[in-house]
Parts: C-alpha cells; structure tokens; sequence
C-alpha cells in the first residue's frame, strides 16, 4: 500500500476515533440536560463513526491475531506509554494547573495496572481463564476477579465499579 493512503487510513481511524468518544460525552451531557432523543443520536452518530474507523483499521490489515493484540497492547504499555502522563503532569505542577494534575496522576496509576492485566492475560490464553472485571467508573482503575469495597485509585465506593462478566 501506498504510504501516502496508509496515512490517510490512519488519519480516518484516529479522527473517527475521536469523534465517536467525544460524542458519547455529548450523549451523556444531553441526557443530563433532559434531551434523551438527542442523546440517541449523538450515540447513533457515535457507532457510525466507529463503524468508519474500523473498517480503515481493517482495510490497513494492521491487526493481527489475539495472541499478538495482547503483546502489542503489553509492550504499549510497559515502553513508551500511549500518553505522556508523567511529562504532563511535571508541566501541570510547573504551571499551577490543579485540575489537570489530579487528572493526569489519576489516569496515570489507573495506566500502570493495564501491562499486569495484559500479562495476566497472555498467560491464561490457553487455559481460557474464566474472570470478572471491575470497573471503576469514576478513574477507570480495572480490578480482576475482586469487587473492592472502594477504588484504590480514587476511593470511589463499590457501587459505582461497572460489572464485565
Ligand atoms: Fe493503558
Ligand atoms: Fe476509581
């Protein structure tokens, strides 16, 4: 494939990508303000554009089997990490910024608990390991198999941890 269309995949997948997260988020603000038709289509228009972005994915033929998805996924997180929280969050502390740096460290020590559930992971793909995930709604912080009484990230209690069976 042509380099140049190999990146213009890649700017439909991250760009549709986007898109589709941040209108979940309008979803969930229209659903607060009372507007649940708006919210269904800010979600419908959401699935569309994850529907694009998957098909570029697809036609980049990028993806390889489980087995190598989840060392990929591994060493994204155990190298270089998907977002520089750490350069992030010396830069919120340098400049003031609270809100940003309470953001930043939370998301950073919910990210350092993703390369042990991958690892986990890889070495029960054969055995096909049978858990339940936990997911804490408020950080994101992901406990396998334990409910905990609350989030050892951000002390969310138990009753807002989303349940993957
Ligand atoms: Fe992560
Ligand atoms: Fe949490």
């Amino acid at each position: 494939m042509h380099d140049k269309i190999k990146d213009a995949l890649h700017q439909v997948y991250t760009g549709e990508a986007k898109a589709a997260l941040r209108l979940k988020v309008f979803a969930q603000k229209a659903d607060e303000e009372g507007y649940p038709q708006i919210a269904k289509l800010f979600r419908v228009i959401a699935f569309s554009e994850e529907i694009h972005g998957t098909l570029a994915l697809r036609v980049l033929k990028e993806i390889g089997s489980t087995e190598n998805n989840l060392n990929e996924s591994f060493e994204s997180e155990t190298g270089v990490a998907q977002v520089a929280y750490d350069t992030f969050l010396k830069l919120a502390y340098e400049l003031g910024e609270k809100g940003a740096a309470w953001l930043f460290t939370q998301n950073r020590d919910v990210e350092e608990t993703h390369a042990g559930l991958y690892k986990k992971a890889l070495n029960d793909l054969m055995s096909d390991r049978v858990t339940t995930y936990y997911v804490c709604s408020m950080c994101g912080f992901v406990s396998d198999g334990v409910l905990p009484d609350e989030c050892p990230v951000c002390g969310a209690k138990k009753e807002k941890f989303v349940h993957f069976e």
